[in-house]
């Protein structure tokens, strides 16, 4: 990806479908007797390996424009194999899902971005507490259940795969299962939708506690995918750096509030006008701390985006990463660009502001740390080229001509 820097950006960018929403609602319309449709389903690659298994499975999908038209009525249960799990962490929602429907699952490990160690004991934790035996073959995990019963879990930590994995586990037991320290993500709230578009009896999604009622009747689910909150934050990270002003449109405000109030403190001036954030260049950002949490906290996906925004501001901040053990691996190029950010332990980041940015060959590492560096190359005086560019559209559809039509100079070459 080459950018060349410093063009202010201006007019309207439009949020897609989340990422993080679409690659869960994909493996759950496997629960679904006959039919689904699902709407609004971002242009990115995560989603080309979900219907590839999809296929696999014997369903039958027709992807018009961004709508997904799903027929699972011949479904069929296979393993998984690896060139397909390791393509995206997602693949290990198929896990809970097939559980559900067939009470065996075989599957390898899921893929994803390096950015720590990532474990998914909770998942098993809580297939195991409905009733299944879990079992580990060199990468695989072969997962089997005579029967699901429901009952109450308690997770160690509020997981959003987990919780995800769970409810749609859950699905194929006999009686209620309760969540009990659930994520309250948005991500779980679109799931949880559409399960109950299909019939589903599900109370509490989007709080600590939610409880599922067992179901294998579920059919004809619709249901549209939310926009992306993390696209819809580095955008307005965007427009603070270059709007003059810049308009995001598709934004649900209540998903970004961390971010919307940070960005208020340290001095970022920005509208709200329906469904819309208007922002405007800060030529005077104040140093702040932030630390990553999970939902409503500041997420940790628009961490590293917003360390770019960072070396712009007047003094010192420290960004402390609570999720991951592996999500500085961008500051290495940031640096490389003329930043000033050190590791001051483990989980924090010290960044020392303004710096100007200059245009450098560059790797993206991971997918948002690509994101940071796609910011930094838009700020950057001359020409950035990021290598392995493929990361970032896994998780930001159509960015190239999104920035490019707001005045951003950005083409991929092959
Ligand atoms: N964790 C455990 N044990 C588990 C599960 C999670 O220790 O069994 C830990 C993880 O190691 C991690 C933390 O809990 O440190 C967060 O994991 P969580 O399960 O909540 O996240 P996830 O389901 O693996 C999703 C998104 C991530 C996003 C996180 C947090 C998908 C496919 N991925 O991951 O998205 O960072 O939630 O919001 O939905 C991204 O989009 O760039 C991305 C990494």
């Amino acid at each position: 990806m080459i950018i060349n820097g410093k063009n202010p950006l201006s007019g309207e960018i439009k949020v897609s479908g989340a990422k993080n929403s679409a690659v869960a609602l994909i493996p759950t319309a496997v629960l679904a007797k006959t039919k689904t449709v699902i709407y609004n389903v971002p242009e990115i690659s995560d989603i080309e390996y979900l219907i590839q298994i999809m296929e696999m499975l014997n369903c039958k999908i027709e992807h018009k424009d961004e709508t997904l038209y799903i027929d699972s009525s011949n479904l069929i249960n296979k393993p998984i194999p690896e060139e397909l799990s390791v393509q995206m962490r997602a693949s290990y929602y198929y896990m809970g899902a097939l559980l559900a429907k067939f009470h065996r699952v075989e599957i390898s490990f899921p893929g994803g971005c390096n950015i720590g160690a990532r474990p998914i004991y909770i998942h098993i934790k809580g297939f195991e507490e409905l009733g299944a035996k879990v079992e580990i073959i060199k990468n695989r995990y072969i997962i089997t259940a005579e029967k699901l019963v429901g009952k109450k879990i308690y997770f160690d930590f509020p997981s959003v795969g987990a919780t995800i994995n769970v409810m749609l586990a859950a699905m194929g037991a006999e009686g209620t299962t309760v969540i009990e320290n659930a994520a309250m993500e948005p991500e779980i709230v679109n799931v949880a939708s559409f399960l109950m578009n299909m019939g589903a009896k599900i109370r509490g999604a989007g709080t600590k506690k939610i409880e599922i009622e067992g179901n294998n009747n579920l059919d004809n689910g619709i249901i549209e995918v939310f926009p992306d909150r993390i696209e819809a934050g580095t955008y307005v990270i965007i427009g603070a750096l270059l709007g003059s002003p810049l308009k995001i449109n598709g934004v649900i405000k209540e998903h970004i509030e961390a971010l919307l109030m940070k960005l208020k403190e340290i001095g970022v001036e920005y509208t709200l006008v329906k469904d819309s954030v208007i922002v405007n260049k800060c030529e005077n950002i104040k140093p702040t701390n932030i630390k990553t949490l999970v939902f409503p906290g500041f997420p940790t996906d628009l961490q590293q985006p917003m360390t770019t925004l960072l070396t712009q501001a007047q003094g010192k901040s420290i960004v402390e990463e609570t999720l991951y053990e592996n999500r500085f691996q961008n500051t290495y190029d940031l640096n490389n660009m003329g930043a000033l950010t050190s590791i001051i332990s483990m989980s924090k980041l010290e960044i020392d502001g303004p710096r100007v940015l200059k245009g450098k060959n560059v790797i993206a590492r991971d997918l948002r740390g690509g994101a940071s560096l796609l910011i930094a190359g838009l700020i950057a005086e001359g020409v950035t080229k990021i290598d392995n560019c493929e990361v970032i559209l896994r998780g930001y559809g159509d960015v190239v001509n999104k920035l490019n039509s707001a005045g951003a100079k950005i083409e991929i070459i092959e």
